[in-house]
Order: structure tokens, then sequence, then C-alpha cells
């Protein structure tokens, strides 16, 4: 019988960073009856969420959920705490920290963009650098994005905030961590991080549509001074829920009992330590695979290679979408494209969320199968590399 590849059976293997793939019992959880919202079994669940986001966020502090994307959760940072032409310091870590300077500048704050070559992540020395020619403290906050989706590229933020206090510098300190909450180690109060930002679609397992912040008392306060016009996105009406458990509007109602289910799973019976340690084993042998197929990761420094996916950069001459194309095509697997300036240059492997080590495997062989089938250079011996080393322990 003629060797062709199969017809889409089985299950679609979504290893895009992100959305990830969600589990049946999250799936299962929020197939459940919508409840009035203003009823007292809605005011346990929001306590219940509001309590275990916390735990996520490694916070003791204010958490705020929203029904919106990531995008929503960043303008909610910037509106409650900043007024327009405050100074804003940023970095140019990738395409999403691109994307949130563009919104800071549509909401009249004046940033300062600090260049980047989208293989690393932000320098501390740098921030130290920066702030100290800050004589008047002009800067107001100091905005990072934690884990880089589109380069795989983790900024070091403890170094971070250390830089910033080395320079007894009072400017918040705001932190997206869309695509590392609940995959790659984060804290919110150790860290002193004013905002974090969050979404539900990445680490917390679940469909996309819940917007996070945590908030420190520092950004409370300054958002008590901050002129900047907001509505939707006002925290004032949304700091009650952690008390009482209900929204100053209708909240996604399915989407938390998703997300209690999630914080089940990972708080109750995985643990964040362990849910961390996982992340790392799979990040770890997904580089291993890279570097015997003899490709490069697009982060250049070690310290800085993200847990929850890797970008891989094909040879000069090769298209990188054209070589998902074949792999959707041939094994009904989604990897994560190019973005922005990195299109058609590097393909995405999402290791994150809702993941074990055979679905590295499987995620492995068909990426060493679709170099193949594509023709792109590269030795073999990557699955055989991963193996190794997930073997051994
Ligand atoms: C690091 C990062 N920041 C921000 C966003 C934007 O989030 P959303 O698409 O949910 O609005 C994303 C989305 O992937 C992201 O990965």
């Amino acid at each position: 019988m003629k060797n062709t590849a199969p017809a889409h059976t089985g299950r679609h293997f979504l290893q895009i960073p992100g959305p990830t793939n969600v589990p049946d019992r999250v799936l299962h959880a929020m197939a459940m009856p919508t409840i009035d919202h203003r009823g007292p079994e809605f005011a346990t669940l929001g306590q219940e969420v509001v309590a275990g986001m916390k735990r996520v966020f490694q916070t003791e502090g204010t958490v705020v959920i929203y029904p919106s994307s990531g995008t929503g959760a960043w303008e909610a940072a910037l509106v409650n705490t900043l007024s327009p032409g405050d100074r804003v310091l940023m970095f140019e870590t990738g395409h999403f920290a691109t994307l949130w300077r563009q919104m800071a500048t549509r909401l009249a704050l004046d940033i300062k963009f600090v260049p980047g070559d989208w293989r690393h992540g932000v320098d501390p020395a740098q921030v130290a650098e920066k702030l100290a020619a800050d004589r008047e403290h002009r800067v107001k906050a100091v905005c990072v994005v934690h884990n880089e989706t589109s380069t795989g590229v983790t900024s070091r933020i403890g170094e971070i905030r250390a830089a910033i206090d080395g320079e007894r510098h009072p400017a918040l300190f705001m932190v997206d961590t869309i695509s590392s909450l609940a995959s790659i180690d984060y804290r919110h109060d150790e860290w002193k991080v004013d905002v974090t930002v969050g979404g539900s679609q990445k680490g917390l397992m679940l469909p996309p549509g819940l917007g996070f912040n945590a908030v420190s008392k520092k950004a409370l306060a300054a958002g008590k001074e901050a002129k900047s016009t907001r509505a939707y996105w006002d925290w004032q009406p949304m700091l009650e829920s952690g008390h009482t458990g209900f929204f100053p509007y209708t909240p996604g109602t399915n989407l938390l009992y998703g997300l209690r289910e999630s914080l089940k799973m990972l708080l109750d019976e995985e643990g964040l330590d362990r849910v961390f340690a996982r992340h790392a084993r799979h990040g770890e042998a997904t580089r291993r695979a890279v570097g015997a197929w003899g490709l490069e990761i697009l982060c250049k420094d070690p310290r800085e290679h993200s847990n929850s996916l890797t970008a891989i950069v094909v040879p000069d001459g090769f298209d990188a979408d054209r070589m998902r194309e074949v792999i959707l095509d041939a094994y009904d697997m989604s990897l994560g494209t190019g973005l922005g300036k990195m299109k058609g240059k590097v393909f995405r492997i999402g290791h994150l969320g809702h993941f074990n080590d055979l679905m590295l495997c499987g995620t492995l062989c068909g990426v060493e199968m679709g170099l193949h089938r594509a023709g792109i250079p590269h030795k073999p011996g990557g699955i055989a590399a991963a193996l190794e080393y997930l073997g051994a322990a």
C-alpha cells in the first residue's frame, strides 16, 4: 500500500503559543447552565476565582478580572494609573512590546522606546542607565513584557526590579505576563510589580476571553491622581468583587466556571512549583531537539530562554510559513507563525498549558517530519535528543 500522509484523523495538535489546548474537564465545567450573576451562587464563584488568581500572581494584593482579551487588560493597566503626557519607559523586545507601545501612544502617553533586536530580553543594566539619567523623575512607569511570545525570550523581572530599586526611582513597574502566567515562575509581590497584566488563553488553559490585572497599593494610590479617561476599564467599581464576588457588569460566567476548574488543577492538584518545573522540562527538551537539528533558536541568551515557547529560525532562503503550511496539511498540527518583522523567518512551538511528555514528543515528531517534507536543511536526531532528556528523569 502507498505510504501517504494520513487524512486529518485523531486530534488536532494546537501547538501555537496560545490559545492553548483546553482540558476536557475545563470544557465540561464550562458546559453548565449560566446562573444569575447577582445571586448568591455567583458570589461564591467570584470570590473563589479572585482568591485563586491571587495565588497564581503570588500576591496578597488586588486582582481584577475583565471579560476581555489580554489587550484590554493592558489598556486597564495604563488608564488606571497614568495621565496623558506622562512619560513611560518601554523596551522593544518584540511584536507584543511594540503593540503595547502603540496602544500607549494612542492613549497620549509620552513613550521612550528603547530599541531592541528581538533576540534579547530587557537588559537590567539598561533600565538602570535610563532611570539614572532621569534625575527629575519624569518617567512615571516602566513597562516590560515578561515573556515575549513573538520571540520566545523571557526578561528577568527580579533583576529589573533590583535595577529600579538601585536607582531609587519611584516609577511604577508594569509587567505583561500574558504568555508566562501559570507556566513560568512569576512573583507579583516579591518583585514589587505595580500592575501585572494577564490573559486566560495560555498557561491558565482556558479559551480566550478573560483579562487580568494584579494591582499593588502603590498603583491604587497612583490611580487616585491619574487623569486618563477611563470608563469600562476603571478599577474602582471592580475592586469590590474580591470581597463580594460580584462584578459591576455582566461577567463571563461560564469562563469563570472554567477558571475555577483550571485553578483547581494548577494550584491544588499539580501545584505551581511542579507546573513551572514541567514547563522548564518541556522547554529544555525542545531546545535540545532544535540543537540536534542544527537549527538556531531566536533567543540569544540562555538565561532568557522561554519555557513556554521556542521560536526557531529557518535558514536563509527558506520560508517558515511554507513549512507551517506543509505541517498543517500533512499532520494537522498548528505551529505559531513569525510575527511582525519575524514573518517567514521563524516558526514558534508552543509547549505551555495543558501539555505532557507524549504531547511534546508528538509535536517534535511533527516538526521533524515537516522539516524533512518542506525540504528545510537540518540534521536528523532532534527527536532522539529530546527523548534522551525526557527519559532520563
Ligand atoms: C505577551 C503578549 N502580550 C499581549 C498579547 C495580546 O493579548 P490578546 O491577544 O489576548 O489581546 C499577547 C497575545 O498573544 C501576548 O502573547
